[in-house]
């Protein structure tokens, strides 16, 4: 593993471009999930990989020492507020780490960032969505994030305790069940029918219109993140044919 990852978990601490010091928590990705990210896109022999929100960077290092270790070239991260929330920490560690030439950066929000890249034609293998975490926003990555990924490519959304992102991974397997699988080898087991029944009264306690989604999520342990495979790709066409279709979710 990469020497600056390995130094910031150890301290726990990110340094900015003039040496001021942050914690690198609670913003940041914890070191296991972060490993996992390493892993998914290692695996997946992914070559061009993106991601929203970056915070203090650690996603960004993994997956830019994943996308190396794969021979890749380009890795692509978005966040409107690099600068004013995290003093560009981020962007300075992945110059620090010697990653800079096969990062590329845009100060502003994913719902911009990711249609440039539509535009373009740019295409990516693994996508990380670690953005704005409410679900509005999350569904947005996703739908963007569906068109600029590849056939056989990794969607790797953070956060499944979240009720916003449980709802965002709700409407993806509901919803696009043709185009997307949960891959279980990264972090699905099966809970036990006791300790599922109480997930699922809790999440309706919660939640009491959330049906779907507490019955899905009840009989599930996720891991702090959920990644699914795109084994299918529908044109925007076919998708925009089937304009009435709809699943609650
Ligand atoms: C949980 S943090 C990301 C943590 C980071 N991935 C890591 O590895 O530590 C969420 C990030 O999303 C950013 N963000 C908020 N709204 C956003 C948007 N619309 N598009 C992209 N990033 C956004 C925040 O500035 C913040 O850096």
């Amino acid at each position: 593993m990469n020497d600056l990852i390995r130094q910031i978990y150890e301290t726990g601490v990110v340094e900015d471009r003039d040496g001021r010091k942050y914690d690198v928590f609670p913003s940041s990705i914890s070191r296991a999930d972060g490993e996992a990210i390493y892993r998914v896109v290692r695996d997946s022999g992914a070559v061009r990989t993106l991601e929203t929100g970056m915070a203090y960077g650690l996603s960004s290092l993994f997956m830019l020492q994943a996308v190396k270790d794969n021979g890749g070239t380009q890795h692509v991260s978005m966040d409107p507020y690099q600068a004013a929330w995290w003093h560009n920490v981020g962007l300075a560690n992945v110059e620090r780490a010697g990653f800079a030439a096969n990062h590329r950066f845009f100060a502003a929000p994913s719902y911009n960032a990711m249609p440039e890249l539509l535009k373009a034609g740019e295409r990516f293998d693994a996508i990380f969505i670690d953005g704005n975490h409410r679900f509005e926003y999350s569904l947005i990555d996703f739908i963007f994030g569906d068109q600029l990924l590849n056939k056989g490519g990794c969607l790797i959304l953070h956060d499944p305790w979240m009720p916003s992102i449980r709802k965002a991974i709700s409407f993806i397997v509901r919803n696009r069940d043709e185009s997307y699988q949960i891959v279980p080898e990264y972090g699905i087991g099966a809970d036990t029918r006791w300790r599922a029944s109480m997930k699922f009264l809790k999440a309706l306690r919660e939640n009491p219109y959330d049906l779907f989604a507490a019955r899905f999520f009840a009989r599930k342990t996720l891991r702090n993140y959920c990644v699914f495979r795109k084994i299918r790709s529908i044109s925007q066409e076919d998708i925009d044919r089937a304009w009435d279709v709809y699943c609650s979710f």
